[in-house]
């Protein structure tokens, strides 16, 4: 079935729900408001169950179908924070809350989620229940991982979980789906470099620090063009660098370093770690100074499973008429991988369209795309639990 008729003539009342949790953001572990409203909600459709704080401000909403007997237990999940970014769209709905913005369109995610319990609420044509998935703090706040940790799964009998994320460039509702990688594992690393410092009108009574530091970023580079297999992938970049002073004559006792690694394959993680404890402490010696690594284990690769990857693509090309299937995945990052580990399920892409990109401050969530979110997640409760 195409995108349903009676959602798509919800679409002016749910682009007001995401207008309205686009201008008032919340960040990480802060969603209180947001949390508030989708409860509220759930509870006025008619949901079985809502239960409040999972994980912190999450929102867990039960639909149970119209039958039961398969047994069957769907998890559907959308991401509810905002960002640390300053808008700059212009839009008469732009945010209130200086220096917070929904950059990364999870106001239209929880707005597609809520369409979808709206519709799946007042309709019940399945065989089986529906969990809904409210979860906080996806930008680095480890909001899956604290929704596991009380017990989301195991709870409510979760059998498989679906996502999805939307994509700007790709157009306004259609859908991109595959088997396997979608998004890669991303963690994060700090060196900090020791010498001895000093007056920089006197290097030879120093250990410069800067220097050796530098040093340590282009050796780094070494890792992925040398030592990690060119079929596997891998991104290993070096984001900051500070010094203890900024004064321009003055040489630091420390330099810190911090990056990212990116990756699908567990095997890279575990020689990059290696690689770069070795790389930047004897690159530094060379210089005699020494380097201290703290790695950070972040967001897990983002890996679909192969049947219900297929499930997902069928109900995407029912909704939109066609689904993108081959593409390349993203090194960007998710922590539904956390929920794709504990449960066979799917993260799709739905098209943004032509937008500025995600994380941007010009960015903005189609509405457009409302509509076919919204049914993606309700053909996947008929299709998946069919009534006979
Ligand atoms: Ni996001």
């Amino acid at each position: 079935m195409p995108v349903r008729n009676s959602i798509a003539e919800r679409q002016p009342e749910i682009a007001a729900w995401r207008q309205d949790f686009h201008a008032h953001p919340e960040l990480r572990n802060e969603e209180h408001r947001t949390a508030g409203i989708v409860a509220g909600k759930l509870r006025a459709f008619g949901c079985d169950e809502v239960t409040e704080g999972i994980g912190g401000t999450g929102v867990v909403g039960i639909i149970r179908g119209r039958e039961s007997g398969s047994g069957k237990v769907l998890g559907f999940r959308a991401d509810m924070d905002a960002l640390p970014i300053t808008e700059q769209t212009g839009v008469d709905y732009a945010s209130e809350n200086e220096g917070v913005m929904h950059a990364c369109g999870h106001d239209g995610h929880t707005a597609m989620l809520l369409g979808a319990a709206e519709y799946l609420a007042g309709t019940r044509n399945f065989d089986g229940t529906v969990v809904l998935i409210f979860q906080p703090a996806e930008e680095g706040g480890g909001g899956a991982k604290a929704m596991l940790r009380d017990g989301l799964m195991d709870r409510w009998g979760i059998q498989e979980v679906y996502g999805m994320h939307n994509w700007p460039g790709l157009d306004a509702g259609q859908f991109a789906v595959r088997p396997g990688p979608v998004l890669a594992a991303g963690d994060g690393f700090r060196i900090v470099v020791r010498g001895r410092g000093g007056h920089a009108a006197k290097p030879h009574m120093a250990v410069d620090t800067t220097l050796a530091a530098c040093q340590v970023v282009v050796a780094l580079q070494s890792i992925a063009s040398r030592n990690v297999d060119p079929l596997k992938t891998v991104v290993l970049s070096v984001c900051s660098m500070q010094t203890e002073s900024e004064a321009f004559n003055v040489i630091s006792d420390t330099v810190t370093l911090g990056g990212t690694v990116r990756y699908f394959d567990p095997e890279v993680q575990t020689l990059v770690i290696d690689r770069i404890r070795s790389v930047a402490s004897s690159t530094a010696a060379a210089y005699g100074a020494t380097a201290e690594l703290s790695y950070f284990q972040g967001v897990r690769p983002t890996i679909n499973a192969a049947t219900q990857a297929d499930i997902a693509a069928q109900a995407a090309e029912a909704v939109a008429g066609t689904v993108l299937k081959e593409f390349d995945p993203s090194m960007g990052g998710e922590d539904f991988s956390l929920m794709l580990e504990a449960r066979p399920g799917a993260f799709a892409l739905i098209g943004n369209g032509d937008s500025a990109d995600l994380h941007n401050p010009n960015y903005n969530f189609n509405d457009d795309a409302l509509p076919a979110g919204a049914s993606w997640f309700a053909e996947l409760a008929e299709q998946r639990m069919p009534v006979a």
